[in-house]
């Protein structure tokens, strides 16, 4: 590909990040020639000529001169169209949409194949960490454990206001959607299924194995109290929003989005604002940390650039481990140790803990810590979702594959 000429469909946030840093960009040799937008006339921050502007997807779709589609589309229905008609077309795409690519990436990936083009989405997981093409490539054999950190930026930003400047949950999450960070609906940030649809995403890359979304505990932040705040500081801990997949045994892993207390000595507990921070735990190499900004315009932007980049060079994903013979399987039986604040007893008494190791109760508080398959957890979801219930994990050691 000599000079590229894409076609951008979105210019949001991050579509107006990504004019923004192509036109910086010199030595990608890329142009943006059209831009796909749902309505012409909204006034947008960054200047631009306004001939460029379409609201028309097939003036890109047929343009034979556009070779590469940018797609940052914030509609999953809409992005699913743009990027499956472009690659029947044959035309690569870059892509941003975690939601659209972690609801449909057997089929896109088929499509791939099919249409001999490429799908790249590294600004999908993580902003500007480089988190999947490092997985795909280079994490590429039996050694990998464990991916998981915090992989959204919004929930963090919030976490950290409440936790380090003891700012309201609510100013908090007013100022992360100001600052271009949370999604249209935040409640896809502050409820785990943006961390979620980056996970599935991750898994396919770490351990070449979809698990769609309906199959993974998700639990997020939103009942948050400052009851739970107390009992972390108190025992000078983070709350943290984290998702996880992870070995536990040769053979299975599992995965789960959960708030999960953290303590100092985590690589985790100083990922703070909106910057995320990745755990690679493997055989033989321990732990290896990611740390970058994972939301707002330019930082996602400059991943989406190197995505472009990475199609100068014909660069594909060959999604080579979803056809090892040994892949593990997916279990949901597994033990958690969990910290539940719960309304009354009639309430607890409902939750199949295995075993209740603390209990707390006082007038107007109270918490157990226990143990409780995850597969139980899955099956009492809708009860969880009570304001007055909040749940965090206890981080463990699952598999020690080290001696
Ligand atoms: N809303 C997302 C976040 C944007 O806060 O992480 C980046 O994917």
């Amino acid at each position: 590909m000599n000079e590229i000429r894409i076609g951008l469909f979105g210019f949001g946030v991050v579509g107006q990040g990504i004019y923004r840093v192509i036109r910086r960009a010199t030595n990608a040799h890329a142009s943006i020639e059209r831009i796909c937008v749902r309505n012409l006339a909204k006034p947008r921050a960054v200047e631009v000529d306004p001939s460029l502007l379409t609201d028309n997807p097939d003036s890109i779709l047929d343009d034979p001169d556009i070779n590469l589609v940018v797609e940052v589309v914030d509609d999953p229905e809409a992005s699913y169209r743009f990027v499956t008609e472009a690659i029947r077309r044959g035309i690569p795409v870059v892509s941003g949409s975690k939601a659209m690519i972690a609801r449909h990436l057997p089929e896109l990936i088929e499509l791939q194949r099919k249409h001999s083009t490429a799908l790249l989405y590294d600004a999908s997981s993580c902003g500007s960490i480089p988190v999947i093409r490092n997985l795909e490539e280079y994490y590429d054999n039996d050694l990998l454990l464990e991916v998981k950190g915090i992989l959204n930026g919004s929930s963090n930003y919030i976490l950290s206001r409440v936790f380090d400047h003891g700012e309201p949950y609510d100013q908090a999450l007013t100022r992360a959607q100001q600052l271009g960070f949370a999604e249209s609906d935040p409640s896809f940030d502050i409820e785990g299924f943006d961390s979620l649809f980056k996970l599935i995403i991750i898994t396919v890359h770490a351990l070449g194995v979809y698990i769609s979304p309906e199959r993974i505990f998700t639990y997020g932040i939103s009942s948050i109290s400052d009851s739970d705040i107390r009992y972390a500081r108190e025992k000078s801990m983070k709350i943290k929003l984290v998702a996880q997949v992870v070995k536990v045994s040769a053979d299975r892993f599992t995965m789960f989005v959960m708030p999960e207390f953290v303590t100092p000595s985590r690589y985790i507990y100083s990922v703070d604002d909106e910057y995320n921070g990745v755990v690679i735990r493997g055989e033989c190499y321990d732990r290896q940390f990611m740390f970058g900004k994972g939301a707002g315009s330019l930082p996602t932007a400059s991943s989406i650039l190197s995505d472009v980049m990475a199609r100068r060079h014909g660069y594909r994903y060959e999604y080579k481990k979803m056809d090892y013979v040994d892949r593990p399987d997916y279990t949901t039986d597994v033990p958690l140790k969990i910290y539940m604040r719960y309304p009354d007893s009639d309430f607890l008494q409902s939750i199949p803990f295995t075993r209740i190791t603390e209990h707390y109760t006082s007038a107007d508080y109270n918490y157990v810590i226990g143990e409780i398959p995850l597969s139980r957890l899955i099956e009492i979801r809708d009860r969880l979702s009570d304001k007055n219930v909040f749940i965090a994990n206890f981080p463990q050691f699952f598999l020690d594959l080290d001696d």
